[in-house]
This record gives structure tokens, sequence and C-alpha cells, in this order.
């Protein structure tokens, strides 16, 4: 089986690549290399440019017909980037996922996998969510997200592709193998913050102590990438028997991890413990929620393998690394 990678020289994109070659199935990398690097497409078959590239995408399967299925994972994924720039956002990941689309039907691709975001959905009070919870985003990141599964959605109906979305929650973590991770070297996320801490020796400030949490910390659905790009193998393997034209998947652990709790697990794995300040939410800020999980144990026999203490490891063995790989 081979696959084509948009964003596979990205964080997510470059694990899923890694997951599929170790699965057996070639990926062939297409990445403008906006946020993605170079150095993660190394030893495979990589066309450096943009998804809205007609020509390019043409050249891609002139020179792969043998392409069975394509993950686009190439989107632009900051949410503070979004609100200062929404025409820049809604033009790169939903404008360019539309001419990809089109050119994926001009080439006859039939299988469609989307990486989209639980950041779309609106939790209820117990901060479960899962496929059929509301869809309310709250920034415009998000709603590219939800614009994007409802455009791929429509021309799925009635095109000859089907797709898959897959709404990631909070990926991290590295390949186990250390192969890649994220090529960012200050990530703005909780675990990031941490990681930075840690380095510096500094408090990490938890923003947010009085949301509806059994701590008052915000909390989320940390899944490993390396989970995250099992379940895309999964996913690949059993495409034909989804159950229709277009399917949703929320990708996450099952579980709720609080900042506080985060914090605790770091200092069960560093070396050197981090000390915790407290602060005031950030505008934009949400308590977070978790996903149940069902559907994409039925759907594709996936759940996550990694726990959180196995994220924090391999994040802080990548970001021990990560300069000797990434240089600059
Ligand atoms: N990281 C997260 O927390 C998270 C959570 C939920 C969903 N997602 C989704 O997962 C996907 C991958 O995210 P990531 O964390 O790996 O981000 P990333 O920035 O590491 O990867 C995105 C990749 O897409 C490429 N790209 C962007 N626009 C492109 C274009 N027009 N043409 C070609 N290549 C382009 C970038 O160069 C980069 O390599 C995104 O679609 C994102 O919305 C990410």
């Amino acid at each position: 089986m081979k696959v084509l990678i948009a964003g596979g020289a990205g964080y997510i994109g470059s694990t899923i690549a890694s997951a599929c070659s170790d699965a057996g199935i070639s990926p062939v990398i297409l990445d403008s290399l906006v946020t993605g690097r170079r150095e993660f497409t190394a030893g495979r078959p990589f066309y450096q440019g943009d998804i809205a590239d007609g020509p390019l995408v043409d050249r891609i399967f002139a020179e792969h017909s043998d392409i069975d299925a394509v993950v686009h994972c190439a989107a632009l994924i900051v949410v503070p980037d979004s609100v200062a720039d929404p025409v820049g956002y809604y033009r790169a990941n939903v404008a360019k996922s539309l001419e990809f689309a089109a050119h994926l039907l001009r080439n006859g691709c039939g299988r469609l996998i989307f990486s989209s975001s639980a950041a779309i959905y609106r939790a209820g009070q117990d901060l479960t969510v899962d496929e059929g919870s509301p869809v309310d985003p709250q920034s415009p990141y998000a709603r590219t997200k939800a614009v994007c599964e409802a455009m791929l959605a429509d021309i799925a109906a009635s095109k000859p592709i089907r797709m898959l979305s897959l709404r990631y929650f909070n990926p991290v973590g590295a390949d186990p193998k250390m192969r890649t991770g994220l090529q960012s070297r200050r990530p703005t996320h909780a675990l990031g913050k941490m990681i930075q801490a840690h380095e510096e020796g500094v408090p990490f400030v938890i923003t947010g102590t009085d949301w509806p949490t059994r701590d008052g910390s915000g909390l989320r659905d940390y899944v490993h990438v390396w989970d995250l790009a099992a379940a895309h193998v999964a996913a690949l393997t059993r495409f034909d028997a989804l159950p229709g034209p277009v399917t949703v998947i929320n990708l996450g652990s099952g579980a709720g991890t609080t900042v506080r709790e985060l914090l605790a697990a770091f200092n069960e794995v560093a070396d050197q413990p981090v000390e915790a300040g407290e602060a005031g939410s950030r505008p934009g800020d949400v308590a977070g929620a978790y996903t149940r999980i069902g559907c994409a144990e039925r759907i594709l026999g996936w759940r996550a393998r990694y726990d959180i203490a196995d994220g924090i490891r391999h994040s802080l063995q990548w970001a021990a690394i990560r300069d000797e790989i990434l240089p600059q």
C-alpha cells in the first residue's frame, strides 16, 4: 500500500509516515515546509510544494500511480495567529484544502483521511465529548477545521471519494525511536512550558485555577503522538470497511488530565522537580474536555497504548536531542 501524506514533514505527519513505513505502507510526502522540516522527510519520496498546486499534485499522482489513499495533515495550527490573521488562516486551511480536494478528485483518489481537532467541540458539563457532541469551535483556527470537515463531507456525499475525519485531542511525546518530534524549540502548550521551566530552573505557571475541574486547573486529553500515528495505520488498513462515505472518529486517550496532575506526572519522570506558580486564565482559555472512547475501538480496533508518563518521557528525550537532529 502507498499513501500520500500532505503535511508529512510536520510533527504529526512525519510520525504517521514513520508508523506507515514500520507497518509496510510506503509514504510519499507533500509539504511546503512552511512549518515542517526537510530532515523529517529523509529517505522518503518528498515533493516540496503547496497542496493547492494542481500541476504538482498531478505530477505526484503521475509518478506514483499506485497511491491508495491520502492523509491530509497540512495546515497552520497556532490559535492566537488565527485570531490575528483570520484571512491568512481561512486561505491556508480552507481555501487550499478545497483546491487540494479538487486535485485529488481529478487524480481519482478515493480515500481521504483528514486531520481534524477536538477543538471544534463544545464540551458538556462533565467535560466529556463524543463524536455526537455539539460542534462549536471557539477560535478561527478551530473553525477552519470545522469548515473543512463540512466541506469535505459535502464533497464525499456526491463524488467518488470517501472521507474519514480524525479529531485529535492533545498530542504529546515523540516517535519512541526518536526519529521525529516537535520541531519547535519553544512549544507553547503546557508540557512544552514545563520542559522549558525544567531547563531554566524556574517555576511552571498554572494559568487558570478556578475551572470546574477536580482541582481547578484546566483539563486535557493527552494522547501520545505515536498512538495517533498508529490510529492512521489502522484507519488505512480498514478504510474500505468504514461505515459510510463520511466517518468521524475521536482520537484521545479517554482520560482527562488536569494541569496539576500533568505537573505531578512530570515531576515523577524528570530528574529535577519543577515548582508550580499560579496565575489567572488567559483570554480564550477553556476548561477543556476529554473523549469518551468506544468509536475508535469499534471502528478501527484502536485505543491509546502509551500513558501520560510515556508522553512526558519521550518529550523530554526529544527535547534533549532536538538540536542535534534539527540544527537551528
Ligand atoms: N498539534 C496539535 O495539537 C493538533 C491537534 C489537533 C489537530 N491537529 C492537526 O494535525 C495536523 C498536523 O499538525 P502538526 O501538529 O503536525 O502541525 P505542523 O505544523 O507540525 O505540521 C503541519 C505541516 O503541514 C505543512 N503545511 C502547512 N500548510 C501547507 C500547505 N498549504 N501545503 C503543503 N504543506 C503545508 C507544514 O509545513 C507542516 O509540515 C494539522 O492539520 C492540525 O490542524 C494538530
